[in-house]
């Protein structure tokens, strides 16, 4: 099923991250509204800050396909332990998700941990202030 395919996807992108300075390899999988699938991985720099988590590759291959809403996401690594999505990322995924969009964090072999994104990001930056359309 889907949930499937975005582990795969995800643990597929996640073997060509490129993280020659933290060895930390990260997949991502994003499901769109849509039913399409979009992954990516961590991309270091050596000038660090340069570096993009893999999160945002997905949900930027996402925008750029013509998608803007992100009915799930799944993250995995080649760490010990789960990765949770960081801060910036979750502002990214409050931009084309909302409050129920499902957070998976997977291991190679299968999803370990099922959050909504309210969960992770009660709160989010966000106002009326700057309006759109
Ligand atoms: N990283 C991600 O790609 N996603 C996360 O959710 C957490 C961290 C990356 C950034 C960096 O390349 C490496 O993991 C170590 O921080």
């Amino acid at each position: 099923d889907k949930i499937q395919q975005l582990l795969q996807k995800a643990v597929a992108a996640k073997q060509n991250a490129y993280a020659p300075y933290s060895h930390y390899q990260v997949g991502a999988a994003v499901l769109s509204d849509k039913g399409n699938i979009y992954a990516s991985c961590n991309v270091e720099n050596i000038s660090f800050p340069c570096g993009v988590c893999a999160e945002a590759g997905a949900i930027s291959a996402m925008v750029a396909a013509g998608d803007k809403h992100i009915k799930s996401i799944l993250i995995v690594s080649n760490g010990s332990d789960l990765v949770y999505p960081c801060g910036a990322c979750l502002q990214r995924i409050a931009e084309f998700g909302n409050k129920n969009t499902t957070i998976y964090l997977a291991e190679d072999k299968g999803i370990c941990k099922t959050y909504q994104l309210a969960d992770l990001l009660p709160h989010n930056f966000e106002t009326k202030d700057l309006t759109h359309e």
